[in-house]
C-alpha cells in the first residue's frame, strides 16, 4: 500500500513510472445520477470510492460531501491516481481527500493504515477504465499492438496475460476463457492458443489476436463484437484476479460502514454482479424461526437492507452517449 497524499498537494510527483502518465485520462462515470441516488453522499460524510479511476464519480461525491467531508480513493493503478489527483484538484473541492494506492482485496489493512476510522459510504465501480483500455502500451485492448501485459498494477508483480497464454494448461485456458469471457468458442481458441505457443511464445496483443481470429468460425464472426473481445476480458481478470476480490472486500466495506451507510456496487459481469447480489442477500436475511415460537432460535440478524431488488441498468440514451456503459448493472444495500 502506498498513500498517496492526504490533501491534493500543489504539484504532485507518483511514484509511477508508466508512460501512460502521458495519457489523458477521460472516463465517463456510468450511472452516475443512480450512483448519486443509491449512495446519497451528504455533507460531512466519509466516503470511500474503491475503485476511483478516472474519479468521474469521486468529483460529484467530492461536491455532495464538502465543505467538511473525506473522500478516500484507492486504485490498485498508479497511473489513475495521478490523474485522479489532478482531476479532483481541479474540482477545486474543499473536502479532505486520501488518495490510497492499494487492491480492494485489502481494505481492512489499507483503511486502518490510513486511520479511517469509519465510513457512510463505499463505492465500487468495478473492472477496467477507459483509460486503461485507451493507454495501447497496457496490453488491455485487442485494438493496439502492445505486449501482452494487463496487470492494472504492474509493479506488485503477479502473472501477465503473457504468463496465462504460455503455461496454463489447455484445460485451464478453455475454463477461463469460458468462464471470465462467457466466450462460446472457448475450447476451440485455447486449442489455438497451445497450437501456436509449441511453434513460438505468444508475446503480444497483435498475435493473440490473429489467434483468436483463426479460431473463431468466420460465420461467427460476422455481426457480432470483436472477435477477441471476450477472450481480451476474461486473461484480464484472471490475470488481475477480478473475482476473488470481491466477495471478501464487500464483507469488510459493509463493517465498516456506519449505521445507514450504504454501498454501492456497479459490475460489468454477470459473475461479478452475481457475487453482489449474494452477499447482500445473505446478510439481509432475517429471523427463520417459525413464527409461533416465542423466542428465536435461528441467531439469524439482518445485517443491511437491499436497496435494488432488480439492479439498475443503464437508459438506452446514457448507452448511446456511452457505449462502455452497456453491460451496468448496479446493486446497493444499506447497513441497519
Ligand atoms: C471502471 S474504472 C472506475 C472509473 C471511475 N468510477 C470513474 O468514474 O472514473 C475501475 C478502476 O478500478 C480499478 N480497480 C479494479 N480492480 C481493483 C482492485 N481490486 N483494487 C483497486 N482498484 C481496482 C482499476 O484500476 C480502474 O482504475
Amino acid at each position: 500500500m502506498r498513500r498517496l497524499s492526504r490533501t491534493p498537494p500543489r504539484s504532485f510527483h507518483a511514484a509511477a513510472s508508466f508512460s501512460a502518465l502521458t495519457t489523458e485520462y477521460r472516463h465517463t462515470p456510468v450511472l452516475l445520477a443512480e450512483v448519486l441516488q443509491h449512495l446519497s453522499p451528504q455533507p460531512g460524510d466519509t466516503i470511500v470510492d474503491c475503485t476511483l479511476g478516472g474519479a468521474g464519480h469521486s468529483v460529484a461525491i467530492a461536491k455532495a460531501i464538502a465543505p467538511t467531508g473525506t473522500l478516500v480513493g484507492i486504485d490498485r493503478d498508479a497511473a489513475a491516481l495521478t490523474a485522479a489527483q489532478d482531476t479532483l484538484r481541479l474540482g477545486q473541492q474543499a473536502t479532505r481527500t486520501v488518495l490510497i494506492q492499494g487492491d480492494f482485496r485489502d481494505l481492512d489493512r489499507l483503511l486502518a493504515e490510513s486511520m479511517v476510522p469509519y465510513a457512510n459510504g463505499f463505492l465500487f465501480d468495478l473492472g477496467v477504465s477507459s483509460y486503461q483500455l485507451d493507454a495501447g502500451e497496457r496490453g488491455f485492448s485487442y485494438r493496439a499492438d502492445a505486449p501482452l501485459d494487463m496487470r492494472m498494477d504492474p509493479t506488485a508483480g503477479g502473472i501477465s496475460a503473457a504468463d496465462v497464454v504460455q503455461t496454463y494448461q489447455e484445460s485451464d485456458l478453455a475454463r477461463v476463457i469460458r468462464e471470465y469471457g462467457e466466450e462460446r468458442w472457448a475450447s476451440r481458441i485455447a486449442a489455438f492458443i497451445v497450437a501456436a505457443r509449441a511453434r513460438r511464445p505468444i508475446s503480444t496483443t497483435t498475435e493473440l489476436v490473429d489467434i483468436i481470429k483463426s479460431a473463431v468460425p468466420a460465420a461467427a464472426r460476422k455481426g457480432g463484437p470483436h472477435p477477441a473481445r471476450r477472450t481480451f476480458q476474461a486473461l484480464r481478470i484472471e490475470v488481475n484476479q477480478e473475482l476473488t476480490a470481491l466477495e471478501a472486500a464487500l464483507r469488510s466495506a459493509i463493517r465498516w460502514l456506519t449505521p445507514g451507510g450504504r454501498v454501492v456496487v456497479i459490475a460489468y459481469h454477470s459473475l461479478e454482479d452475481r457475487i453482489a447480489k449474494q452477499v447482500f442477500a445473505e446478510l439481509a436475511r432475517t429471523c427463520t424461526c417459525p413464527p409461533d415460537l416465542p423466542k428465536c432460535v435461528c441467531g439469524v440478524v439482518p445485517v443491511v437492507r437491499v436497496l435494488t431488488r432488480k439492479a439498475v441498468v443503464p437508459t438506452p440514451a446514457e448507452i448511446e452517449r456511452n457505449p462502455r456503459a452497456r453491460s451496468a448493472k448496479l446493486r446497493a444495500a444499506q447497513k441497519l
